[in-house]
């Protein structure tokens, strides 16, 4: 701290009198090799850079800025230091050697070789220039087949030889964007955007980059990163031809996108939500991941609403395009509530086959099956027409009544009789149960005792038989009626 405000006084001063002394510059090395020493980077930056501007012709100064460009990655920085020091000082060889790395690891084959040679005139057995010039060779080597292989669309060889490459060259910015390209002929958006990313930090001005990795996310449904990185372009050329109509689009999607995820979460506007998911679709006609939040959306607003009908219709279009368990529980629930029970308990177990431990869908899948049950369950009063509190005797008489009206015989073929052949067997058990004390306390408890899951399956139990039992053989039956 103290040190601190000395360097600060003297500037002053320096900056009043317009030269800077060997003391102060000396202060400022030392700094800057302590802050090196205990990795503060940007701090030795500032003060070597007051060192170089105390000193200009010092080649030490500039060679002890340029490593420190070299450690925060900015290798184009540190190849201007590095050349100033090589024009104060031709032979410096660590400097040469330095430059040379550079230049190999950024590909540029023919300075960096220049630079090797140099050292190599001078001292013959450099190790270092030997061994480099050796990774160098073998890198010029790979690169000569590369054209090749675009040539004949072998991308997959591409991928790989670029990726050997690299190992040398890992700051190529022209070998990373050509794999990059290659992934993506590949369908790998993933790697293709990891490459072109690197490549916009390689190159301070890359626009292209910029643009190409947001129509990249883009394309994968990442409209919010995409449209940060188009702003990325913009920054560096605000007018620029592809990027600022890019950003015009997108930014439009991804206001809807937020507007409806907004009405769809926080104000429950499912009407709105329905309106902005639909105007999404209508802005971006073909890039089916940004349409599918679209659908998604779509899917769980119209169920919101209650349109089952357009909330089943939205969630397989969504389906179509990806299978995230989210939305295959989304669309269980459409189901549900359209109380398609079988279609629901696919749903949920759909999503339980690629997340086993999916809490969401577990929970659905016993809610779908316990109401599945429900809606299957017969209130055997009810069916009969019967108070809860009926006696016997009223029973039986319902039960005659029920029977002689729904007996399939009085049906014709066809969906009239398959209806009356249910609501038959239906009042046969319901007197089944209501006429035995045992099994109508059971029902009275609230279990179903012809339920089959309860383990006691209507075995035997033939509807048609009981009713013969009370009128005799269809044929009396008719004869009695008639
Ligand atoms: C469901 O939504 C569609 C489209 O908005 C509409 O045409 C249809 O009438 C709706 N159905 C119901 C039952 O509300
Ligand atoms: C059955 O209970 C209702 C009231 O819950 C009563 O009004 C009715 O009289 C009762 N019927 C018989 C047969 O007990």
């Amino acid at each position: 701290m103290h040190g601190f405000l000395i360097v600060v006084l003297l500037d002053l001063t320096f900056d009043l009198v317009g030269s800077v002394s060997q003391l102060e510059i000396d202060k400022h090395l030392e700094y800057g090799r302590e802050f090196l020493a205990k990795g503060q980077l940007q701090d030795a930056l500032s003060h070597y850079h007051a060192a170089v501007e105390g000193d200009p012709t010092n080649y030490l100064t500039y060679y002890k800025r340029g490593t420190v460009y070299l450690a925060l990655g900015k290798a184009k920085f540190a190849l201007l230091d590095l050349n100033k020091v090589l024009e104060l000082k031709v032979d410096f060889t660590p400097a040469r050697l330095q430059r040379g790395n550079i230049l190999l690891k950024q590909a540029h084959f023919n300075e960096a070789e220049i630079d090797f040679q140099d050292v190599l005139s001078v001292e013959p057995n450099n190790k270092d220039a030997l061994y480099a010039l050796d990774r160098l060779s073998s890198a010029r080597e790979d690169m000569k087949f590369i054209n090749t292989l675009i040539y004949n669309d072998d991308h997959a060889a591409v991928v790989q030889q670029i990726t050997r490459i690299l190992e040398i060259c890992p700051w190529s910015s022209d070998l990373r964007e050509q794999r990059a390209e290659s992934h993506r002929h590949l369908g790998d958006y993933m790697s293709a955007i990891s490459d072109i990313r690197s490549t916009t930090k390689l190159l301070s001005d890359n626009t292209e980059g910029f643009f190409k990795l947001s129509t990249w996310l883009y394309r994968l449904g990442q409209v919010e990163e995409a449209l940060k990185e188009i702003r990325e372009c913009l920054k560096l050329d605000p007018d620029h031809k592809e990027c600022f109509p890019f950003y015009k689009k997108i930014r439009k999607i991804h206001k809807f996108l937020q507007d409806a995820r907004t009405a769809l979460e926080n104000t429950k506007d499912y009407n709105s939500c329905i309106d902005l998911s639909n105007r999404i679709l209508k802005e971006e006609p073909y890039e089916k991941n940004v349409q599918f939040t679209a659908f998604h959306y779509l899917c769980k607003c119209y169920t919101g609403t209650s349109n089952t009908t357009y909330a089943i219709r939205n969630c397989q279009e969504a389906l179509e395009i990806k299978k995230e368990p989210d939305l295959i529980c989304d669309s269980a629930e459409a189901y549900l509530a359209a109380e398609m029970f079988d279609d629901a308990i696919r749903e949920y177990k759909n999503a339980l086959e690629i997340e086993p431990n999916m809490q969401r869908a577990k929970q659905g899948l016993q809610k779908a099956q316990q109401r599945q049950k429900m809606s299957e369950s017969r209130d055997y009063y009810k069916i009969l027409g019967v108070s809860r509190n009926a006696s016997k005797r009223d029973i039986i008489k319902a039960y005659r009544k029920q029977a002689q009206k729904w007996h399939p015989d009085n049906f014709q073929e066809g969906e009239e009789k398959k209806r009356a052949q249910k609501k038959f067997i239906d009042i046969a058990a319901a007197k089944e149960v209501l006429t035995d004390d045992e099994k109508r306390a059971k029902f009275d408890q609230g279990e179903d005792p012809l339920d089959p899951e309860s383990g006691r399956h209507q075995q035997g139990f033939n509807p048609f038989q009981e009713f013969h039992q009370f009128h005799g053989s269809p044929f009396q039956f008719k004869f009695h009626f008639n």
